[in-house]
This record gives C-alpha cells, structure tokens and sequence, in this order.
C-alpha cells in the first residue's frame, strides 16, 4: 500500500512539475527571443509543432529542459568524440534553441567595415559560418599568420564562448593555391591544368591547397568549378577545365579527392583536408553569349537533356568523390534563377545525383530570385524551399537568422526542412573534426609555399604548356634547335616579367592585379635561373641587341575575376598594344626568331597576328611558378599540353562555333620536334 501511495505522489509531482516547464514557469530567467515574445511560449509552439516531427526520441519535457541549459554538461554525448557522427548530431540538435539551429544556416563576411560579422557577434548570433569574399584579409595584414590569428578568433568564440560551443565553418576562394594570400605557392588556373591531362597532378594540387588552407584555420575551400564554357567571351572560363563536360569531369572529381581526401579513407577530411565545393550548380557555360550571371536560354525539358549529355557529369563524379558541397550558380536556366529552382537541387542534384551533402548559395544570389513582392524574405524562402542550407549573403546575417526563426514559427517552414539542413551542416563539422581541432595549425604554416608546393606548381606550369605553332626557321632549325644554344636572348612584353600578369584573377585581391604582389619566379627570371644567361628584358620590345639570337613575347592579358573578365565577340582578343611588341621586334631584325608566350586565361581571337611568330606557346594563367616554362623552352622536357577549348579564328566564329572557323581543334598540341 505504502509503494502505492508513494508512486501516485511521484507522478502528482512529475505531471505538475511538467505543466510548470511547458506553461514556462519556474523557470530561471525565462529568455525572450528576437520577437520578444517569451522564449519558452515560442518553444512550447515549436515543440508542439515537433510532436508529430520529434525525432530526438525524447520527451517534448526533456527537449526544453536541455534548450533551457544555461552550460551543457561536460559529458553531453555530442561532446564525446567517441560516439558516432550521427549520435553526436543528433545529441546536439536536441539542445539546441530554434534560433541556435536557424544560425546554423548563416554564414556572414569577415568584414565588419562592410556588415560582416565580428568574432564577438557570434555570441548573440551564433553563426553556422564565415567567409572571406575574394581579397578579403584581416585588417592586420596578409600572411598566414595574419590570417590564423583572426580566424582562431572567431574559433574561440564559437567555441569557448557559446552556450553550445559549435565551431564555425570558415570558407575561403583558394581557387589556385589559397591565392588571397601572399607568399604561398599559387598553382596554374583550372583552364591550364585542364591541358595536362594528368588526374594525379590535380589531385596532389588540390592536396597542397587544402594544408594551406587548414594551416590558417579556414576549413572550407569554394573550390573546384565544375563549368564548361561554349562561349569564352565568359570572364570565368579560366576557371573552368575545358569546354567539354566529360573532360571536366574527371578533373573536377581529382580535385575533390585531393582537398577532401579519398572518400572512405582514413584521411578523408582528416586535418589536413578540407570542404570542396561543386560549383557553380548548374549551367553557368551555356548563358547567352557568355554573360556572366546570365541566363540558359532554353526549355526546361531541352535544359534536362542537356544535363543527360553531360553537363550533369562533374557534378555526379564530384558528389560520387565525396564532394560535401555545392554551390548554386547565378544563371538563370529558362528565366528562373537557379537559387530558386527546387527541380534542379532536390530533384535532381539531392534526388537523382544522391547529394546529401551542404548546398550553398553564391555571394548575395538570393536577391536575384524573382518572386511577387520582390521581398527579401520571400527570396529566402523560395531558396531554402528549393534546397539551400547555408546562405551567402555576406551582409544579412542578423535579419536571415531572424527570418528563418520566423518561418518556423509561423509554419512557412517545417521544423524538419530546418533540422535536414543543421543536420547537414553539423554533420560535415563533426566528420572535419572541428570539435577537437577547429584551430589553425602551426606546423602546416610552416610549409605553406614551400619548396615542395612550389616543385608541384612548376611541374604543372611545365604539363599545362600547349605548342600551337612551330615553323622551321632555317632549313634545318626550329625555335628549339635554336633556343638549345643561345647565348643572347632577348625577352619582350608586359607580361614577361610581372608575377600578378602570370597569376590572373583570384589572387591576393579577387580581381587580381599587375605588378609584383606576391612572391615567385616570372618568366624571365625563369629563363635566367634556367639558362644561367642574362637575358635582355625590354617590355615594349625596343632596343633590342643586334646579336641576337632569338626573341621570347610575352602577349597577355590583364587579370580579371567574373563579370569583369565579360567581353563581346569583337572585344575577344589580346590588347593591340601586346601583339605590337612583335612587330617592333620584326622591324628592328627580321630575321631573328620570335617565340610568343601567350598569357591567356582563354582562347582569344589572335588570326591578325600568328604569322608574326615563328612559335607559339599557351601558358594560359601559369601562376607563381614559371620556371617551369623554361624548363620546357630550354631543357629536356617536351610539350606533352592538348587545348581543351575550341580555338576559333574570329569572334563570330566564337559565336557561331562552326567546324570552318576553327583556328585549332580541341585536343590539338605540338611537339618540339613537330
Ligand atoms: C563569388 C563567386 C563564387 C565565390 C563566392 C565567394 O561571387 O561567384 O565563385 O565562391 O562569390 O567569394
């Protein structure tokens, strides 16, 4: 009788105490969210809208009691590094507060100048991550230690300073090396490496980024884009590894494989490894006439055959390499963006490719959804409803944060397409190790530009070069006979001895820049180092020794990123002034050789102007490293590059892409003895 009793009391007690907690109570300074209305009402709602959705296996009352926590128990599951990466996310999310898990979602820019996010905001907002866009480097300088100082301070934060201490995805555009930087090794661009044909090289490269960028702290690189341009007048070609999709694929899967490590293995995103991105997701190669952002003008079902022919392949060999994430591209396909297109990122890239991995959205993109109203939180909406994770708008934070709490509240957004994406983005942090290791390291900053990185970086400078033309310039010479034995060289043109020329776009600034803005070898320092002769420099071509041998040209183009590198078909074409310092070195001696080096990061209109050079070499964007041009020049190594683009003769045969306006096939490469 007397148990009886005693269990009837204890249940008195446990159904008052329960209707205390969910009527909000009782408890210790009942927190207000951002609608100021009380926390534990908003709880109540949302967990009453969890009662059909709860997955967490516990009870509604537990679930509460953990958001309430002030500090999480030391031995909290999630904290356990011993337990499996789904207990662990699953553990966390049941502490975690509407608001906490709808910052997850978020990642804001390091500028706070600009709207950014600051280290210490993350204690109100506790952000799922941070990026710095193209160029964007602590205030306090650019090297690594620069860079590690300041991420480590927003790690701290997330980490120590939080009520759950989620550590912060930290990504970063290390497109060709971790370039933002100055002094790392920085490899050729992705239109160069897709010339060598050499998977194993690629993967190395994307090893060596992944340490550099794990040595400064960031975990994420926005890296490999997976694009096949029809239309070089894109200013993104250069980024991209061919023109041809099956061509990207294997390129694009080596890369992956290289920054996050082989899936299923045990350094698959170990500490050296970090996030690869798939981008941009999808179509970006085909917008009319090339425009950057532009739009795929073509049905949606001609769209999807499209994709079956190919255009879908990097993507399902990077999704089949493990890649964790992609990011959505700006086009638009049929006048929808695709940041608002569900059928593309649910049915087809979550659906058909089995992508379960972070789908992110590119820098300020959620504003060019069209949606009635054109209000920014219907944008959101209609992205998120689509299939997005984590949003990029760098400046947004606060009010997205917000947003998203709202959604849920007033069920515009299930409780569960929220916890797929936390569980998604916590997932990939737990696998990256972030909870025991979320710092820089010291040791990986030590190798950064190394001269291991840098070895790589020449080989691959060496295997992306492309011999297009190779005239005999004597009955029984060609240019390399020539160079073999050259005591006088003479080296001509801008982009001959400038490191930021050679480097492109994405490098210290997004845009990139002329003039020497990091450390490396241009290539008339190259040819110097090489040759041990001290070759003539003169950058417009003039004054040129009467006993000279040979002459090396440097025509290049001018770095540029995105909608910056945009051309019409006439404007596709190297800068007059570049092709000029040829002729002035045919009229000061007609009959020294000339050998033009074409500094390119695409394939430009240059018909006028070949039969001035007695060779031609395409380096495409070669970066820090160019020794390795003349070990190509002057040593034993030959040309082993083939074009990975079409190479038209005129820009209306950029246009019209017809068979008799081809200069040189795709798949076409000289040898020296050719
Ligand atoms: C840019 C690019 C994207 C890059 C992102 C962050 O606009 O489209 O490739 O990763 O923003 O810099």
């Amino acid at each position: 009788m007397k148990n009886l009793k005693k269990m009837i009391l204890c249940m008195l007690v446990a159904a008052l105490v329960g209707s205390m907690l969910l009527t909000g109570c009782g408890k210790k300074g009942g927190n207000t969210d951002s609608t100021g209305e009380n926390a534990s009402q908003a709880n109540v709602e949302e967990n009453s809208s969890q009662n059909e959705e709860n997955k967490s296996g516990m009870s509604e009352e537990e679930l509460l009691r953990r958001q309430q926590l002030e500090v999480i128990p030391d031995d909290a599951v999630y904290k356990d590094a011993s337990k499996s990466v789904e207990e662990r996310v699953a553990d966390l999310m049941s502490y975690m507060t509407l608001k906490e898990k709808a910052a997850q979602m978020v990642m804001a820019e390091r500028n706070t100048a600009s709207g950014g996010a600051g280290p210490a905001d993350l204690q109100s907002y506790p952000l799922g991550s941070i990026l710095s866009g193209g160029g964007s480097a602590p205030a306090s300088g650019n090297t690594s230690q620069d860079w590690a100082k300041m991420i480590d301070q927003y790690q701290q934060v997330a980490t120590e300073k939080t009520r759950l201490g989620i550590p912060i995805l930290y990504g970063i555009d290390a497109v060709h090396g971790n370039s933002n930087l100055f002094g790392v090794t920085i490899f050729p661009h992705n239109v160069g490496l897709g010339a060598t044909g050499d998977y194993e090289l690629v993967e190395k490269i994307g090893a060596a980024t992944a340490k550099d960028v794990r040595a400064i702290g960031a975990n994420w690189i926005f890296a490999p884009t997976l694009g096949n341009p029809q239309y070089v007048t894109w200013g993104r070609s250069y980024e991209c590894f061919s023109e041809d999709a099956k061509e990207v694929a294997p390129y694009g899967a080596a890369y992956v494989r290289g920054m996050q490590g082989v899936l299923g293995s045990d350094e698959f995103l170990s500490q050296s490894k970090a996030l690869a991105t798939a981008k941009h997701y999808i179509g970006e190669g085909y917008t009319m006439n090339g425009m950057n952002q532009g739009n795929v003008n073509m049905s949606d079902e001609e769209f999807d055959e499209l994709l079956k022919s190919g255009v879908i392949e990097p993507f399902k060999q990077a999704v089949e390499n493990g890649a964790k994430t992609v990011m959505i591209s700006y086009n638009s396909v049929n006048g929808l963006k695709c940041h608002g297109n569900k059928h593309l990122i649910t049915d087809i890239l979550r659906g058909e490719l089995g992508f379960d991995g972070i789908v992110i959205g590119d820098y300020n993109a959620i504003q060019q959804i069209t949606v009635p109203g054109g209000k920014f939180e219907d944008q959101l909406l209609t992205a998120i409803d689509a299939g997005l994770d984590v949003t990029m708008e760098p400046f947004m934070w606060r009010e997205i944060t917000d947003d998203i709490v709202d959604f849920v509240e007033n069920g515009k957004l299930s409780q569960e397409r929220l916890d797929d994406s936390v569980r998604r983005i916590l997932t990939a942090k737990f696998e990256l190790g972030l909870f025991e290791n979320p710092y820089s390291n010291a040791d990986y900053i030590k190798e950064t530009g190394s001269d291991e990185s840098r070895e790589l970086a020449r080989q691959a400078v060496r295997e992306s070069l492309v011999l297009l033309k190779n005239d005999k310039v004597a009955a029984d010479k060609n240019v390399f006979d020539v160079l073999k034995n050259a005591e006088n060289i003479f080296v001509a043109g801008k982009g001959a001895n400038d490191i930021g020329t050679q480097c492109g776009g994405w490098t210290i600034s997004w845009q990139g820049q002329t003039g020497k803005c990091t450390i490396g070898t241009t290539i008339l320092d190259g040819i110097k180092e090489v040759t041990g002769k001290d070759a003539v420099y003169s950058r417009d071509g003039k004054d040129m020794p009467e006993n000279t041998e040979i002459a090396i040209v440097a025509v290049s183009e001018i770095p540029y990123a995105e909608s910056n590198g945009d051309r019409t078909y006439k404007s596709l074409q190297f800068m007059n002034s570049e092709w000029k310092v040829v002729e002035a070195i045919k009229e000061q001696n007609p009959d020294v050789p000339v050998l033009v080096i074409l500094i390119t990061g695409r394939t430009l209109v240059m018909d006028k102007y070949i039969d001035n050079a007695d060779a031609i070499v395409c380096a495409w964007l070669p970066g820090t490293e160019c020794e390795g041009i003349a070990d190509v020049l002057f040593g034993d190594y030959d040309f082993t590059g083939k074009l990975n683009y079409t190479w038209f003769k005129t820009g209306d045969d950029f246009k019209d892409r017809k068979e008799d306006g081809v200069l040189f096939e795709k798949g076409f490469g000289l040898k020296k003895a050719d």
